[in-house]
């Protein structure tokens, strides 16, 4: 059966990661996949982290089952941090499970989708995050795209995703980011999520909020902005987060997937189709990467430590942007990549082809993802002239 297999080629992000170890190129740098590094160019582990890992070593008493919902506590508090205090807690309509990661988050939430619309359809913005349409075709959902970003202009085709949204048949589900899109660092602003989450209404299709960098935009709060607003103005909806960069728990694999209903009656069903969702799949999600975000979140001094930690990584990546256009513009290039300020979070499109992108890795060992998409959050004081002048010299 396996000599049939066909190869086939590695994935577009996580592929680079793997010739980016192989490089022996003392200069390289790893663009690619969506890591928080620091100045030295060492992905930490948060202190936070390191004291509710403690806590846990000392206080655990059991590596029982925990069931397929994961941890209550963890659930509870994550819910809580992507919604606040919105009355859709209060009213109980919404469910929170755990899930491995984010991956894992959209993953049931495609299963789910595909248990209450066999192989219906899914919007996902163009571009989008690399593993989005892998997801939910292997979920058994057909995946469409509504316009996005305006790649001439560098900035979001606003008209053309309403126009787009517009058209969408009631009952499809749309996937929008929360924050700091991926691949494009473009957002919706407040004005903008409003008239989407009118759109939702209106026409009834299902919001599925991806939220994997609440924090790494402009807050806690303000990334959450477009989700909140997206759960005060329609019944129902899908919220998929991840744990894995703003608490820096990448391989520990821990995110959510919470499901708003009309009413707690209609989010009681919900959490009875949602179960057996995961029991077929993973049976119950890993415990550890909770255990630490729950520990951090109810403790006070824990949690106040985290928020130090989550701004000096998004103050970090912000000071990146500002100092790679300035080396740009150092090393003589005169196209103008002032957009890559005006972006959120890890992510930015340089907007240079295939070619350039090819030759910033084969000639200068620095590797980023073909659509041109570069991870911010990689780039330091130490790494940013060799990369300005290598993309100056590709120009
Ligand atoms: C990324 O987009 O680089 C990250 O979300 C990592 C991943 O799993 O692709």
């Amino acid at each position: 059966m396996f000599s049939q297999l066909k190869q086939r080629p590695a994935d577009p992000i996580l592929g680079l990661s793997v010739k980016f170890k192989a490089d022996s190129n003392p200069n390289k740098i790893d663009l690619g996949a969506g890591i928080y590094k620091d100045e030295n160019g060492i992905t930490p582990v948060l202190a936070c982290v390191k004291a509710a890992e403690k806590f846990r070593i000392e206080n655990e008493t059991s590596k029982a089952y925990i069931g397929s919902a994961g941890s209550a506590l963890f659930n509870e508090k994550i819910t809580a941090l992507n919604l606040g205090d919105h009355s859709v807690i209060s009213q109980n309509r919404i469910r929170t499970i755990s899930t491995p990661g984010g991956t894992g988050a959209l993953r049931v939430a495609g299963e789910f989708i595909n248990t209450c619309t066999p192989g219906g359809t899914i919007w996902v913005s163009n571009p989008t995050w690399a593993n989005h349409q892998g997801v939910f075709t292997a979920a058994g959902l057909t995946v469409k795209t509504y316009p996005y970003y305006d790649y001439e202009n560098k900035c979001l085709d606003f008209p053309a995703m309403v126009e787009a949204l517009k058209q969408i048949p009631k009952g499809d589900a749309v996937l929008l980011h929360a924050c700091c899109h991926n691949p494009s660092g473009m957002d919706l602003n407040q004005e903008q999520w409003r008239e989407v989450a009118e759109i939702a209404r209106d026409v009834g299709f299902l919001p599925v909020i991806d939220m994997a960098y609440q924090g790494f935009g402009q807050g806690l709060d303000a990334d959450a902005y477009g989700l909140r607003l997206m759960a005060d103005t329609v019944d129902e909806m899908i919220i998929c987060s991840s744990c894995s960069k703003n608490f820096g728990l990448y391989r520990e694999r821990i995110g959510a997937c919470s499901i708003i209903g009309k009413d707690s009656s209609s989010a009681d069903i919900i959490s009875s189709v949602l179960l057996p969702v995961v029991r077929v799949n993973f049976s119950m999600p890993p415990a550890h990467g909770a255990a630490i975000v729950e520990t951090i979140l109810s403790s006070e001094e824990l949690t106040a430590q985290w928020h130090v930690e989550l701004k000096e990584m998004r103050d970090r990546i912000s000071g990146m942007r500002h100092l790679l256009v300035d080396k740009l513009v150092e090393n003589g290039v005169t196209q103008n990549f002032k957009f890559i300020t005006e972006q959120n979070g890890m992510f930015s499109f340089l907007g240079i082809d295939k070619d350039q992108v090819q030759r910033l890795q084969d000639e200068f060992a620095i590797y980023i993802v073909g659509s041109s998409r570069i991870s911010v959050a990689a780039i330091s004081p130490g790494n940013v002239d060799y990369l300005a002048q290598s993309i100056a010299k590709v120009l």
